[in-house]
């Protein structure tokens, strides 16, 4: 599988994804690509808005109709997770951690959100994913001043936007073709991964809360997590936290 990028600039947007979502149902084509200098209502996992100050990071949406089993698509995700890596490490020379479900960490801080909705267009199933890297924030939110850092802070270098997404571009590219082969994908993703085996967290969703330790992924992209009692419990939405050992 392939795409042509063809990448929209604006100014502001209130989010690239929504934006992009409007183009798609258009028929827009795949490869279909916005960027946006700032978001005024950008949107992240479980509802939550994604802080989108003007010139402080790229926000990228790209349009993709991937022809593999809707089973595979959370492995979407993942395959993004795994481009931005590359783009980053390529571009700055910084070294990630992902979390799981697509979280970047740079210093177990978050340094970048995947976002990917699939919506109904007149020509098929379509995904929007989208994509949010701080880069130049040093100062965030007050509930994310703990847990968010930027390329500027953990490299101490001022990134250019326009480098990042031509390393992100074609990184992208290369990890789409190996969608079609998902045990690639959970391969690299687990080998990235300091969440993939023997990580201690507490996994949330809203409604409950589980303890365990992680022991891989499923084929299809489900976190497994070994409970106290020995039973493997699969993650397949919600929020993880590393817990640190007590003193
Ligand atoms: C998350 O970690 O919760 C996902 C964050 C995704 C943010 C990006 S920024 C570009 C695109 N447009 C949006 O409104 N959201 C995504």
């Amino acid at each position: 599988m392939t795409f042509k990028p063809k990448v929209l600039r604006f100014e502001s947007l209130p989010s690239t994804n929504t934006e992009l979502a409007r183009l798609a149902s258009e028929g827009g084509a795949e490869g279909l690509a916005v960027v946006a200098d700032e978001q005024t209502a950008g949107r992240g996992r479980l509802q939550r808005a994604w802080s989108s100050p003007k010139g402080a990071g790229l926000y990228f949406s790209i349009l993709l109709r991937p022809a593999i089993p809707t089973e595979d698509w959370p492995l979407i995700t993942f395959m993004a997770a795994l481009a931005v890596g590359d783009a980053l490490r390529e571009a700055t020379g910084l070294q990630t951690d992902i979390k799981w479900p697509n979280d970047l960490l740079a210093n177990e801080r978050k340094i970048c959100g995947i976002l990917a909705e699939a919506i109904e267009t007149p020509v098929g199933r379509a995904v929007i994913l989208g994509i949010g890297i701080n880069l130049t924030q040093n100062a965030f939110p007050p509930e994310l001043s703990d847990v968010a850092t930027s390329v500027s802070e953990a490299t101490g270098q001022k990134p250019e936007r326009e480098t990042i997404l031509a390393a992100l571009l074609p990184a992208l590219s290369r990890w789409y073709a190996l969608l079609n082969e998902p045990e690639k994908i959970v391969a690299a993703w687990c080998s990235r991964s300091s969440y993939a085996n023997g990580k201690l967290v507490q996994v949330s969703n809203g409604d409950e809360v589980w303890q365990g330790t992680t022991c891989g992924v499923e084929h299809d992209g489900a976190l497994r997590l070994g409970t106290a009692n020995g039973e493997i419990k699969l993650v397949r939405a919600g929020d993880v936290y590393k817990v640190r050992p007590s003193s």
